[in-house]
């Protein structure tokens, strides 16, 4: 059964922790900071472990899952964990013949095109996933009063990986879907927000304690596209995981035009990527919502120097927010080239510099 009150329960260690104190809004000790995409490919012992190991196999081994959730809170003193696995792993669990090709991203053998393919998107069950209940428990249990983020990738995004068969620029055959047959768009982004809302409720309920819905690509739409076609899914999944009171962090590339609608759609903290200032970002979103954000990933190829000339700039645009409600990020994920040194010292530094 899925019992918020269970949840409730695990979440308490992490409590108190500026993560999560920043996504309430509350008073914190420093800015808590934390890296998409922090696991990965930019650390050496990540490289070392996975080694022979195809990507989606070891998002269902649990103990290497939890080593590689680790590595990077041990490495850079991070504010919260988030869990290795990808946006495509619950894909796989419901049937799809799915893959992530090295350097290519996730590649689907038969993609969604019609209503009769439709059929292959079956309701993700609670026990579809006992490898990520088994690794998410390992990890509360290790974490202690560290944060784990659950995550899941958004209807939206989800649905482009499906149509097109793989990844791409432009949408097109996504957008000639949600434009062309728009019941049949809508019947399959409302099948992704079941299955994307039973992937976060499997994580909370075995103890993460926030969630961060992926929207990456949703930055391609209009916002009026945006509020028809693709926000009724995305609150869906909000909604779904609202009982269980942790916070829900919403997160897109490209997203300056849409900030405000993705509040609504039932965030309590919304990602920004690195276009738009953060008390630029704060007017847009309105009051009532903390923010998460927003340096330029490429910053971190830059010397230490304007690294920290342009994190302390993110800290400064951050203060439109009052004294809380800002959790420091990159505007997009850690890429692979980065030297994980610079990302250490980014958070002594961010730390430091945001002491009250
Ligand atoms: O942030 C973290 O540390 C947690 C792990 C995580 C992964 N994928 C691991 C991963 C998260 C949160 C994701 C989410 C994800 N996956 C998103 C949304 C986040 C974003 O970047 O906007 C998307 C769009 C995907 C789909 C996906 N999976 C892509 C585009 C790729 C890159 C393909 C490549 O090789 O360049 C992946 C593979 C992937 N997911 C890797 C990792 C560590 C690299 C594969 C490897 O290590 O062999």
């Amino acid at each position: 059964g899925q019992q918020p009150s269970h949840a409730a329960v695990r979440q308490g260690a992490a409590y108190d922790s500026a993560f999560l104190r920043a996504a309430r809004r509350e008073p914190v000790p420093h800015t808590p900071v934390w890296f998409m995409r922090q696991a990965g490919r930019s650390l050496p012992e990540y490289l070392k472990v996975r080694e022979g190991i195809p990507m989606l196999e070891s998002c269902m081994r649990p103990e290497l899952v939890k080593e590689i959730t680790l590595q990077p809170v041990r490495r850079h003193k991070v504010d919260a964990a988030i869990f290795f696995s990808d946006i495509v792993v619950p894909l796989k669990a419901v049937g799809i013949d799915v893959d992530i090709k090295p350097g290519v991203g996730p590649v689907i053998a038969d993609p969604i095109r019609s209503f009769e393919d439709l059929q292959r998107l079956r309701p993700l069950e609670p026990d579809d996933m006992p490898y990520i209940t088994e690794a998410v428990g390992l990890l509360v249990d290790e974490l202690g009063s560290t944060p784990l983020i659950g995550f899941a990738g958004a209807p939206f995004t989800l649905a482009s990986y499906l149509v097109e068969g793989g990844p791409s620029k432009s949408h097109e055959k996504t957008k000639a879907m949600m434009y062309g047959e728009p019941e049949l768009w809508a019947a399959l982004v409302d099948r992704l927000a079941d299955i994307t809302a039973g992937f976060l409720k499997i994580q909370i309920e075995a103890g993460a304690s926030a969630i961060q819905l992926f929207d990456s690509w949703v930055g391609a739409l209009a916002p009026d596209d945006y509020r028809r076609s693709v926000m009724p899914a995305s609150t869906k999944v909000f909604d779904a995981v609202a009982p269980y009171g942790v916070p829900r962090i919403h997160f897109g590339v490209g997203t300056g035009e849409l900030l405000g609608l993705m509040g609504q759609a039932g965030a309590d903290v919304v990602g920004v990527d690195w276009r738009v200032p953060l008390n630029v970002a704060a007017e847009r979103v309105g009051p009532g919502k903390a923010l998460q954000g927003n340096l330029d990933p490429a910053v971190l190829f830059a010397p230490t120097q304007a690294v920290e000339t342009k994190a302390r700039e993110v800290l400064h645009a951050a203060q439109a927010l009052g004294d809380s409600g800002h959790i420091f990020n990159l505007g997009h994920g850690v890429m692979p080239s980065m030297d994980p040194d610079a990302l250490t010292r980014l958070v002594a530094f961010v730390h430091e510099a945001s002491a009250r």
